[in-house]
This record gives C-alpha cells, sequence and structure tokens, in this order.
C-alpha cells in the first residue's frame, strides 16, 4: 500500500492495534466466547454513578476544573496513596488525568526527548510502547523471566542501560502476563535508577488486583527514589469505571508543573463529572474492590484447571495479578500467534489476544482475560478441547 503523505512518521511507526482488531472481527462472530478484553464486566457501583448524578444536578460540572484538578479529590488521593500505596504524598504532587493512559502520555511527552531510550520489561502492555513511539522515543524492550513467572530480569536491564536511557516503564501488576514485581526486584530498580539518573515510570492500573498473599509494591514508597519516578493510578479497573476514563499521576512537586505542560494541550483538564465519581468511590465503601477481586480470583483458578486440562496445547504461567495470562502455544502453529488467533476466532468462536501484540517476546503466546463470567470461560475451553481433541 503507497504510504499517505499526510501521516506523520510518529503515526505510521505505530501498527494497528491488535487488541481492537479483534474486538472488531469477533463482533462478527455469533455466540462468541470472548476472553479478548481487559475490561470488568461489572457496571459501576450505585454510589458512584448517584453522586455523578448529584454533581450534575448541583450544576458543579459545567465548566473545567484546575488543570491539575479538583482539590477535594486531590486531598483524597493524598489519603488513599498514604493508606495503601505508603506514598508519602501532597496536593502538589498530583495530576488528576483521564485514565491512566493520559497520565502516561503526559509523562512520557514531558520526560523523553526525541532519540532517548526507555526500557520495557517485556512483554508488556503494547500502549506504553506506543507512547514511547509518539514522543519519538526509542522503546527497548527487555525479556522477563517466563519460567519464574514473567519476573524481572535485573542484569539485562543493568546490560541495556547506556547514555541515550532515559527511564524505565512497566507495569505491576502486568499486563499481560499477570505478573507482580517483587520489592526485592523493584528496589533493585529503584538502585539502577538512581545510579544511572533515570527515570521510573510505572503502570499501577491493576493495583488492587493481586492473589495468593502477593502484593504489591509502589516503587515512589522508597524515600530517595522521590526525583525519579513519575507513578500513574486509575479508577477505571479499581472501580468498574472504564468509561468514566479518570485517573491521576504522583510525581514530585517540581515535575507537575511540566507534566501539566504535556496534560492541559490534550486535556485542559479531567472530565469534571468522573472527578466527583472518582470523589465518590474514594469516600464511600470499598466493599466492591473486593468484590471485584474475589470474582477474579474464582476465574482465575477456573482458567487454570482448564489449561492444566488442555496442557498438550498450553503451557502457563499462573498470573500473580491483573485479570489477564499470557500462556505459551506449544503447538507449531502457535508460532504465529496472530494467525493462531484468527483461527480460534473463525473455526472454534473463541476470542483471544495475539501475543506478538505485546511486543516480540510475546509472540508465540496468546493473552487470556479472566475479568469475563465463569460460563464464558468454560464454553471457551469446552469449544478448544474438542477443537484440539483432547481426551480427560
Ligand atoms: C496496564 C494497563 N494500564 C492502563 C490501562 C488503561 O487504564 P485507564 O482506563 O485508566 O486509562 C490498561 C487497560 O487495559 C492496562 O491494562
Amino acid at each position: 500500500m503507497e504510504e499517505d503523505w499526510r501521516i506523520s512518521d510518529r503515526v505510521l511507526q505505530i501498527k494497528k492495534s491488535a487488541i481492537h482488531e479483534m474486538t472488531r472481527l469477533s463482533k462478527e462472530v455469533e455466540d462468541v466466547a470472548f476472553l479478548s478484553w481487559a475490561k470488568p464486566t461489572s457496571d459501576t457501583p450505585e454510589h458512584i454513578k448517584e453522586a455523578a448524578v448529584a454533581a450534575i444536578k448541583k450544576g458543579l460540572v459545567g465548566g473545567y476544573s484546575e488543570n491539575a484538578g479538583l482539590l477535594e479529590l486531590r486531598k483524597e488521593i493524598v489519603k488513599k496513596l498514604k493508606r495503601y500505596n505508603h506514598i508519602d504524598a501532597d496536593v502538589s504532587q498530583l495530576l488528576v488525568t483521564i485514565g491512566a493512559v493520559e497520565g502516561l502520555s503526559a509523562a512520557i511527552m514531558a520526560l523523553v526527548n526525541p532519540g532517548d531510550e526507555v526500557i520495557l520489561p517485556s512483554p508488556t502492555y503494547s500502549t506504553h510502547i506506543r507512547q514511547v513511539i509518539l514522543a519519538s522515543g526509542r522503546p527497548i524492550l527487555v525479556p522477563t523471566i517466563e519460567k519464574e513467572g514473567f519476573t524481572l530480569d535485573i542484569d539485562s536491564i543493568r546490560d541495556a542501560v547506556n547514555p541515550k536511557t532515559k527511564a524505565i516503564m512497566y507495569c505491576s501488576p502486568s499486563n499481560p502476563t499477570g505478573a507482580v514485581f517483587s520489592e526485592k526486584n523493584l528496589r533493585q530498580l529503584a538502585d539502577i535508577a538512581l545510579e544511572n539518573n533515570l527515570m521510573v515510570i510505572t503502570d499501577e492500573a491493576y493495583e488492587y488486583f493481586t492473589y495468593d498473599g502477593y502484593k504489591i509494591f509502589s516503587i515512589a514508597s522508597i524515600p530517595e527514589m522521590k526525583n525519579n519516578v513519575v507513578s500513574c493510578f486509575t479508577f477505571t479497573k479499581s472501580y468498574a469505571m472504564t468509561g468514566w476514563r479518570i485517573g491521576y499521576l504522583h510525581a514530585d512537586e517540581t515535575l507537575i508543573p511540566q507534566i501539566t505542560k504535556a496534560h492541559i494541550p490534550f486535556a485542559i483538564c479531567a472530565t469534571v463529572v468522573s472527578q466527583y465519581a472518582a470523589l465518590a468511590a474514594l469516600q464511600g465503601s470499598q466493599d466492591c474492590i473486593k468484590k471485584f477481586r474475589e470474582h477474579y480470583l474464582s476465574a482465575r483458578d477456573i482458567m487454570c484447571k482448564r489449561l492444566e486440562e488442555i496442557s498438550s496445547v498450553f503451557e502457563y504461567q499462573k498470573p500473580r495479578g491483573s485479570y489477564l495470562m499470557f500462556p505459551k502455544i506449544l503447538l507449531k502453529e502457535g508460532n504465529d500467534s496472530t494467525v493462531f488467533c484468527k483461527k480460534l476466532l473463525e473455526e472454534v468462536k473463541v476470542s483471544t489476544t495475539p501475543g506478538v501484540a505485546f511486543g516480540p517476546t510475546g509472540e508465540a503466546h496468546l493473552r487470556l482475560s479472566f475479568c469475563v463470567p465463569e460460563e464464558m470461560i468454560n464454553k471457551a475451553f469446552d469449544r478448544m478441547e474438542m477443537y484440539f481433541n483432547v481426551e480427560k
């Protein structure tokens, strides 16, 4: 196809999203067993919706808020960061954003110069790779250690650092692997950042969804890292609010005005009605998070059991967090995960995401979401067992 002269090189470098492509194709298939999306199936809790309606009725949402977000909301975020993440924050260190992704984009635009390298332990969330490309940076994908549950390969990260390296960016719990990086490894990562004057950009979107006693460790809780971290969080996963597009970032107070310079041209401020909804989310009962977590845990266990029964086709690492997992395809046909996924959709009516969408190290894998009703998991695996002739 001839290149379109109208489009910037930045955008031309970005490939079509495999996740959205699979979603589009899946919509054309009747009675599909859908395991390809990372979005909560539950609706936003009632008290959050009611607070948003009340704010609309009181006439509070018709104008812009402060660029950094409502002060009242930032005060509540300060409390939450202290309570849950052990981050000693101040309102001057916060920027309310349009979901975690806008915070990540604004942070990268503020930190990365053209040609700067950003290390991403991979496979990783494809959006991170694109955000670096959009800022004209170079994503450097450093494989994680799959056999150990996709843990950080600290030695390889250290080896990848060079004078062009500006930052290390990761998500933990991870999309797509479900890994939860350990405190020990993150402290080692912090040492690398401090020794080499690097920024660390974190995406903690799945902070509440960890299992089997694994806990997230927020690298910004290390006092020495004060000047070296931008941490991005979101309400969208924790409170089933993906459509509200609301999140926030934390960084040192001298960085916030600089990141805000990137935030304003894209957003001016985060959507005000969503800020009121987020305020209610933080002030109200946190039981919904517990309920979502319990559901994901039980769905994860069902998916793992079903994967064990089909062990001639897939080998998997048990996810310690998020609601995603990343089994390896053992069959030769799996070497091209895009073809494999399309075939699963067309011939078995099971929708998954090709691993290659998460960087080259993701090839020969599938991403499966267990953020779905349990019947959906069983339906998908019943069909795959039949298709692959698995004997029980
Ligand atoms: C790791 C990760 N970060 C961020 C997001 C998006 O977060 P938000 O809706 O807050 O922009 C996703 C969505 O799938 C994700 O998987």
